[in-house]
């Protein structure tokens, strides 16, 4: 049944042009996002993959980019095998024209791979290539989404300073709020103007959710004068563990399910945010200078 309700919705999206088809590649900015957490295991991957299909599904076109090189999975999640990775991209190896793969559930997707920590700090030129290479192929989607791993690290800052807004993910307990707003203060001291939005993952009830939110918010508001946006609250669902061992994303294996349900009102509110392109130039314009880069500034 499973495989049916993919095959359709494949079909029903190919039928569909996407925004970007719709209004003209000049017309609609790709919005670039990252998503980020203080803690590994709060649901960053899961999030990421469904929020992205639960775009798919109101067709806007979306890539999604494994950034937790050496422990990402979201290749494993969607259930596809990559020949090529983000971590080949940036020691300069591999064919770079499989480096994006379509999944069966309206994603794209580029594998994080895997790589040693003194790989990710690339010369200047492989960098310049790397981004040369992807600056055409991201321009094609709606939305970017960049998976990225737990926690604020060198190899993580030009990213998350050049995308056009950020997702912090978080489950309730303290401890992982503390990591979330810890790794929030040091993006808004890069990046002071970047939006960021918040989802609470595995909450036993909705309160419990928002509550944390709240706490979050309010000490961003305090500490760093800075308005956190709730995105939604998604609550601890078997249908998400299920999911991930059936290595079928929760949205399109179990619809109906709370996660479900709270993922796709989290892509709506999403589409409905102005365009943060307005006040930057593109993503890689900026990434390109932040990552290493002068050549292309
Ligand atoms: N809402 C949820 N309800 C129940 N389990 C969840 C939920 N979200 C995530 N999980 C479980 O948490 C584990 C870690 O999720 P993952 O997305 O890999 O986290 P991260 O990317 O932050 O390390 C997964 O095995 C998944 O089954
Ligand atoms: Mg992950």
């Amino acid at each position: 049944m499973g495989d049916q309700a993919s095959s359709l919705r494949q079909l029903l999206q190919q039928q569909q042009p996407s925004q970007k088809q719709r209004m003209g590649d000049s017309q609609t900015p790709t919005c670039s996002i990252a998503v980020l957490s203080g803690k590994g295991g709060v649901g960053k991957t899961n999030v990421s993959v469904n929020l992205g299909i639960a775009l798919t599904e109101l067709n806007y076109s979306v890539l999604l980019v494994d950034m937790d090189i050496g422990m990402g999975n979201i290749d494993a999640m969607v259930g596809t095998y990559s020949t090529m990775s983000m971590a080949d991209l940036l020691r300069g190896s591999g064919d770079v024209s499989t480096l994006i793969q379509p999944s069966l559930y309206g994603i794209d997707i580029i594998a994080g791979g895997s790589a040693l920590a003194e790989e990710l700090s690339p010369d200047e030129d492989v960098v310049q290539l790397a981004l040369g290479e992807l600056e055409e192929r991201f321009s094609k989607y709606d939305f970017v989404l960049f998976d990225l791993g737990a926690g604020i690290s060198k190899d993580r800052v030009p990213v998350l300073t050049s995308v056009d807004r950020i997702i912090g993910v978080t489950v309730p307990e303290p401890p992982a709020l503390t990591d979330l707003y810890s790794a929030l203060k040091w993006v808004h001291h890069y990046e002071p103007m970047i939006p960021i939005q918040l989802i609470v993952n595995k909450a036993v009830s909705e309160k419990e959710g928002l509550a944390a939110a709240e706490r979050i918010q309010a000490v961003a508001k305090r500490f760093l004068q800075k308005e956190v946006e709730l995105l939604g609250v998604i609550r601890e669902d078997p249908a998400v563990v299920s999911s991930v061992k059936a290595q079928v994303p929760f949205v399109c294996r179990l619809p109906k399910a709370m996660a479900s349900q709270a993922v796709r009102g989290m892509a709506r509110k999403l589409t409905l945010q102005p365009s943060a392109e307005e006040y930057r130039p593109s993503f890689i314009q900026r990434l390109s200078q932040r990552w290493g880069g002068k050549k292309r500034a």
